[in-house]
């Protein structure tokens, strides 16, 4: 019926005064001053063409019921043999001939929610059957097959077992009937496929769908009655094929049930909406800071499927939802910029000569440490402090960092504690070193390693090596006017504003992958150590994170930052892409798997991979193959969201008009 009830709904495309009042409504939350303005100005627009004085008396109004005629009903209706053309569109309708022997609960779901059928009307005109008429019926069928039966089995004819099997299906329905409550049915079904053209009507496909286990049925196109077929499968409600033909099938309460998508629950708490079920359109209304198992998200899909857009509805919604949550977005395409804006949030363009300090530590807050006691700041920022330094060896100074690690450890430590700041966590608010900071102590130790406890000759001589080749490599990009120079400088903004964009833009375009990753990462942890401070909720996305994921030696700081995130109200969420030059990687896996929240877009060709990784069903998996790719003209994406202790849900992404004006704002 949905798509049926949407074709007579207001659309975008033909704005009607309806749909007006709908936007107004959204509106109203937010300005409610402009909001007044725009209805006064629609008011200005409106003209009737009506002209009393040229009335010749024959026009009249039009009567309300003549008004519905035309929103409920095409403009015409023109009948073919296979179709039937409804104004701008076609129509097959098929008939289900038959129906499983044994219907499994919920048997139609898939016939509910592939992309096959995704144009698709699926009507089912149920007529309740008077019980002792029925079983008179079934008396005198079951007397026929018995005679049947008997002559065939006289006759030594192989039939006869054919005949004894009908003959026992119609004894169990007439025991089921006579001797418990349970009622019968006559049933038929239409499934009306819409399409654009003739050529546009995938019945193929909704054909070999239906006939798919679990929903085994066999549909059938009428020809020459499409139009009577097209009727039944109407919200009109009558079945006019049945009038021609006999259209239907006794069948009891049970298999009935069987066939309603509403067995399974959907889900629904406080929160905003993710999406609508696809199986049968109702919202799937969700809080992420309710998650039992952590509050991250990861969104995965290939180029253009939605990601970026799903996300950025959720968080104008999580926005509304909830006012005092604090949204951070980091993203190295410039993608966020108008839902920044229409948040009201303060854009941050990251790069250039704006410091930022990959060394910075930020205290944590007594009470976590206290609720949290295997909470170790000091060994976390260490650990990211080599991440950092590791990245920038491998990928920056192309010299990975190999067995100098240890040497640059002790350098590291040594510049903390110059600033007074040890393992003890109330040290941690002092103000942190920055790389510059680290190159002092390597010439210290280049110097003297005596004095840095290295007793022996050979000791020493190998520290000494390492401090000469760590300063060859780190000077050239942390100098004064070096690549890097941002990054040895102390941090010059704060992320105070409750709402943060992070731009990464790359202006020039020159700067590669390594660099983007490297940013990225120092990046992540900045939002890090602040998020750890705010009492309030964080939402921070981070879009591209395969810059981040792609990586290495980045997992086990991001695992440690995902694990604990929890503790600080922090809901990270990694959108990821897929395919061409980005492969999935086991980085991304491992984090996945931490997070409650998994969406996965439109993905075709690494869903194995996705099906291994996250225990999919055939089903599921052909849902995200076959899921549709974000798509401003027809107005949703289609995804699948795993819910952790829930499952998954396949879902249809949809914003409303005013909110693609924020997400997507026109001179944007
Ligand atoms: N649910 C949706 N409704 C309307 N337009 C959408 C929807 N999802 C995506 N789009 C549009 O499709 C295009 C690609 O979406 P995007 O989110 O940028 O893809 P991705 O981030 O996966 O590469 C964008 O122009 C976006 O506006
Ligand atoms: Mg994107």
């Amino acid at each position: 019926m949905i798509e049926a009830l949407l074709s007579v709904l207001p659309t975008r495309e033909a704005p009607t005064d309806a749909d007006d009042a709908d936007s107004h409504g959204e509106a109203d939350d937010g300005d409610e001053g402009r909001d007044g303005g725009e209805a006064a100005r629609d008011t200005d627009r409106v003209s009737v063409d009506y002209d009393p004085a040229e009335a010749d008396g024959t026009e009249t109004v039009p009567e309300i019921p003549e008004i519905h005629q035309t929103v409920v009903t095409p403009s015409s209706i023109e009948p073919e043999p296979n179709a039937v053309r409804t104004g701008d569109q076609w129509a097959r309708t098929l008939w289900t001939g038959e129906y499983p022997d044994r219907p499994r609960d919920g048997l139609f779901e898939t016939l509910y929610s592939t992309a096959a059928t995704r144009r698709t009307d699926i009507s089912l005109h149920l007529t309740p059957r008077d019980t002792t008429a029925t079983l008179d019926t079934l008396e005198n069928t079951i007397e026929d097959l018995e005679a049947d039966r008997e002559y065939l089995e006289e006759k030594r004819k192989a039939g006869a077992r054919g005949v004894a099997k009908d003959l026992e299906d119609y004894q169990a329905l007439y025991d089921a009937l006579r001797n418990t409550s349970m009622s019968a049915f006559d049933v038929s079904m239409y499934l009306a496929v819409q399409g654009d053209s003739p050529d546009d009507l995938n019945a193929d496909g909704v054909t070999n769908t239906a006939r798919q286990s679990p929903t085994n049925l066999t549909p059938v196109t009428p020809r020459w009655t499409q139009l009577d077929a097209f009727v039944s499968a109407s919200p009109v409600g009558v079945d006019k094929l049945n009038e021609s033909l006999d259209t239907t099938t006794p069948m009891l309460a049970g298999a009935v049930g069987a066939m309603f998508p509403f067995v399974a629950g959907a889900f629904a708490e406080p929160g905003i909406e993710y999406g609508t079920y696809a199986l049968n359109e109702s919202p799937l209304i969700l809080d992420r800071f309710e998650r039992e198992t952590g509050y991250c998200a990861m969104v995965i899909g290939q180029l253009g499927a939605g990601k970026s857009f799903s996300t950025k509805l959720q968080l104008l919604r999580r926005a509304m939802y909830d006012q005092d949550t604090v949204i951070i977005m980091l993203d190295p395409l410039g993608g966020f910029a108008g839902v920044n804006g229409a948040l009201g949030g303060e854009r941050i363009t990251v790069g250039g000569t704006r410091g930022l300090n990959p060394l910075e530590l930020r205290a944590t807050p007594a009470d976590v440490l206290q609720d949290v006691p295997d909470l170790d700041p000091w060994a976390e920022q260490l650990s990211w402090v080599l991440t950092f330094f590791e990245t920038f060896f491998e990928h920056v100074a192309a010299n990975p960092l190999g067995d100098r690690k240890q040497t640059l450890r002790r350098a590291v430590q040594e510049a903390y504690e110059r600033q007074g700041i040890t393992k003890d966590p109330s040290t941690h608010d002092n103000e942190s070193p920055t790389v510059r900071d680290v190159i002092a102590v390597l010439e210290d130790l280049l110097d003297s390693p005596e004095q840095f406890g290295y007793a022996t000759d050979g000791e020493q001589e190998k520290v000494r090596g390492d401090a000469q080749t760590l300063l060859t490599d780190l000077r050239p990009s942390f100098r004064e006017d070096g690549d890097l120079a941002n990054l040895a400088q102390r941090t010059s903004f704060d992320l105070d504003s409750s709402v943060l964009y992070l731009d990464l833009h790359q202006e020039e375009g020159a700067t590669g992958r390594s660099e983007t990753s490297l940013m990225m990462q120092v990046l992540f942890n900045a939002v890090y150590e602040r998020a750890k401070g705010t009492d309030k909720r964080v939402v921070f996305a981070i879009d591209e994170a395969h810059y981040l994921l792609n990586d290495a030696t980045s997992l086990e700081f991001l695992e440690t930052a995902v694990r604990h995130s929890r503790h600080y109200d922090l809901s990270l969420q990694f959108i990821t892409q897929t395919g061409g030059e980005f492969a999935l990687t086991p980085e991304a896996k491992t984090i996945a798997d931490l997070c409650s929240l998994t969406l996965i877009h439109r993905v075709q060709e690494e869903t194995d991979t996705l099906a291994e990784w996250f225990g999919l069903s055939e089903r599921e998996v052909n849902w995200v193959r076959t899921a549709k790719a974000g798509d401003e003209e027809e107005g949703f994406s289609e995804a699948l969201l795993g819910i952790d202790e829930e499952g998954w849900f396949p879902l249809r992404v949809r914003a409303s008009e005013f909110e693609v004006d924020q997400i997507d704002p026109a001179d944007g």
